[in-house]
């Protein structure tokens, strides 16, 4: 049979084809009139080595896969605009700001977004209990901005050096490939910091609709320089116009047990049909201190800013309205980094987001290859002269073509290289006076915003928490669901005492009577 379906006996492997296209080629450029076999010894075989294009398409073919991400590997994508509004609220955005992108009402960025899921492989269902990742890349006039965050508004540890403990105990066990509620528990039950984002992992926030539903959150706190070098803390969140829609375990299981790529599908359906998913950009501001007013540390990034105290005021909306045309060279390849800031924007002294900047670029040089930027969905969309050389995949060379001198790759240079470029506004260059230590901060009060959680959802939504908890803690050992309940007791005696109940342990939680458990993976 030939590959448009029709006969084909041995003599006609240069008949025309029947249908229209471009010619075929090797990866070399030679027209290939030869796909169906390969050369043999006879119609029997054996088949010879010199069959070039036998070899190349198959090596080709083994090697089609690169590394997963390390978390977040299950993912979405789309293009679209930023288009700012040039004002916080009523006040000019300049007022805190010089981020060029952000200052003219109207002005559009173009943009990559790539929504995910964190724990499990490339290929896994959508519709797990799990954080979303949402991960949006700025192509500016003055380079990349990249603002990678998750649909929680809030994290489980405020320490990078904890961040491989917390992935190990919630990915597959390293002996059975089981994701297991025991290891999880049992790193969380000693980690009460994470009391806040299980509060909202458990609840049907943990399962979103999908990714057109959901909201996002920079969850960090960073900074915004203005003309005059002045900073003031910063953290973003996107409303989606869509409504947020999140989903009890059971609507989940049902969607499972059909589809596990309806958001993927969802995302890529809406987009094709016309009807473009948006968001509002939303900023709250604080002065960049450390306001001991507060009962945490608005650096402290298993917090939220209580938004009846820090209003989230609009600074733009992004929509997206392109699907890739290629999964793997657009939504696989794209790097995205939380170092990857433009001038206005900037870093705060939030010591997760620290470890978090040394991560990204160093496991994309891993994952995709040094040259990870000179891939056309991450390089920005300005002109970019460095003197960085050579690596694997080198594709370009910088800065030729603009009558630069392709000799030099230093700097400084009088003969024709790049120059660095006058300072354009003052820096933001803030003053410390400080121990070096290894220390968890002061503020750490790590039940009070999970029980103001708690309390702020609706029934239906704290039933479902309790619920899910009591089925996933009735897969863990006695000790740990007791610590669990003395955590949930702490955060709201309400919420100790529900878990408690379901799972059979006495309200107080210290005499345990374990449940009958009922496993459900
Ligand atoms: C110290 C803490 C953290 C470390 C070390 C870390 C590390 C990583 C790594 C290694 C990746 C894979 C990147 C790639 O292969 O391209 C990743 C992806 C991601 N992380 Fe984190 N992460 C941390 C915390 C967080 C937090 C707090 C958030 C949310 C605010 C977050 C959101 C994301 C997102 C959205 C992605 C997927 C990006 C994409 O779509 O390509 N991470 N993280």
């Amino acid at each position: 049979m030939a590959a448009n379906g029709t006969p084909k006996d041995e003599s006609d492997s240069d008949a025309s084809p029947a249908f229209a296209g471009p010619p075929l080629t090797t990866r070399q450029g030679q027209p290939v009139s030869e796909n169906q076999h390969s050369r043999t010894v006879g119609n029997r075989g054996p088949a010879t080595l010199e069959n070039y294009h036998l070899l190349e398409k198959i090596a080709h073919f083994d090697r089609e896969r690169i590394p997963e991400r390390v978390v977040h590997a299950r993912g979405a994508g789309a293009h679209g605009y930023f288009e700012a509004y040039g004002t916080v609220g009523d006040v000019p955005i300049s007022t805190y700001t010089r981020a060029r992108l952000l200052q003219e009402n109207g002005k559009r960025t173009p943009l990559f977004v790539r929504f995910s899921t964190v724990v499990h492989g490339g290929h896994s269902p959508e519709s797990l209990r799990d954080p979303r990742g949402f991960a949006v890349k700025f192509y500016t006039e003055d380079g990349n901005w990249d603002l990678v965050g998750n649909n929680l508004q809030v994290f489980f540890i405020r320490d990078a050096m904890k961040f491989p403990d917390l992935v190990h105990a919630f990915k597959p066990d390293p002996v059975t490939n089981r994701q297991d509620a025991n290891r999880i528990f049992d790193f969380v039950s000693l980690s009460p910091s994470a009391m806040h984002m299980v509060t909202f992992l458990f609840s049907p926030w943990g399962i979103p609709q999908d990714y057109r539903h959901m909201r996002g959150s920079g969850v960090h706190a960073y900074k915004w320089v203005n003309e005059a070098g002045h900073a003031v803390l910063v953290k973003y969140h996107w409303i989606p116009s869509q409504p947020e829609v999140n989903l009890t375990q059971a609507q989940a299981d049902a969607i499972q047990s059909t589809n596990f790529n309806h958001a993927t599908q969802d995302l890529y359906d809406a987009i094709e049909s016309g009807n473009f998913p948006e968001w509002e950009l939303r900023v709250q501001i604080i002065e960049d201190h450390a306001h001991p007013e507060l009962d945490f540390d608005p650096l402290d990034p298993t917090k939220v800013w209580p938004p009846e105290q820090f209003p989230l005021r609009p600074i733009g909306k992004m929509v997206l309205n392109r699907n890739p045309v290629n999964y793997f060279a657009e939504v696989e390849q794209v790097a995205f980094g939380t170092g990857v800031l433009v001038d206005g924007l900037d870093f705060s002294d939030d010591k997760l987001l620290q470890g978090r900047t040394f991560s990204y670029s160093d496991t994309q040089r891993y994952r995709v290859g040094p040259n990870y930027l000179q891939l056309p969905i991450n390089a920005p969309k300005v002109q970019v002269n460095t003197n960085q050389r050579d690596g694997a995949m080198t594709y370009h060379v910088d800065a030729l073509g603009q009558g630069a001198n392709p000799h030099v790759n230093y700097e400084p240079t009088s003969r024709g290289g790049s120059q660095e470029q006058s300072k354009g506004a003052p820096a933001h260059e803030p003053a410390y006076e400080a121990r070096l230590v290894r220390s968890a901060i002061d503020r750490t009060n790590d039940y009070g915003q999970a029980g103001d959680r708690f309390r702020a959802f609706e029934d239906w939504e704290r039933d479902e928490l309790v619920s899910n908890l009591v089925g996933a803690l009735a897969q863990c050992n006695p000790d740990i669901q007791e610590r669990m309940v003395g955590h949930f007791s702490q955060c709201d005696s309400n919420y100790g005492r529900r878990v408690a109940e379901g799972l059979g342990l006495t309200v107080n939680g210290v005499a345990a009577v374990p449940a009958t458990v009922a496993a459900t993976s």
